[in-house]
């Protein structure tokens, strides 16, 4: 399972360098069109649309909606009703499931518990 994720301030980014896997790519704010080719679960922070437009730029290239497995949300509580609003449009807009979602770069609970989501889903 390749992990796709886009980070604005290096939060998302410094996740992703906790886990074990590095089968992983960052989508490029500026050239985001890259082809997976295989099976990936998205980790995408939350701001407005016109910031992570990059992230929908990268989904909708080539054939990449065929291999879009979840998205993860990354964000900050106390935006509170609006705590990872961006993965849950995703998950709405290309009709994937909403895996998980925690906070900044997450803590080790966190690394842990994304580890499973993703066994889980190689193992399905
Ligand atoms: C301008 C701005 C707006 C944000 N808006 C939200 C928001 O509406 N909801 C939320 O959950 N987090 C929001 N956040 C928090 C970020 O999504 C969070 O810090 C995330 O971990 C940043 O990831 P990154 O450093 O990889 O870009 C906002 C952060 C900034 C700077």
């Amino acid at each position: 399972m390749k992990i796709v994720y886009f980070s604005v301030t290096g939060q998302t980014r410094r996740f992703i360098k906790k886990l074990t896997t590095t089968n992983v790519h960052e989508i490029d704010a500026v050239d985001p069109d890259y082809q997976v080719g295989e099976p990936f679960i998205l980790v995408v922070p939350t701001y407005e649309a016109a910031i992570t437009a990059p992230v929908n730029d990268f989904l909708e290239y080539a054939n990449n909606l065929q291999y879009f497995k979840g998205v993860v949300g990354t964000g900050n509580r106390n935006f509170a009703e609006l705590f990872i609003f961006t993965a849950k449009d995703i998950a709405r807009d290309y009709q994937v499931p909403l895996l998980y979602a925690f906070e900044f770069s997450g803590t080790d609970q966190d690394v842990l518990n994304f580890q499973k989501v993703v066994n889980d889903i190689e193992s399905a």
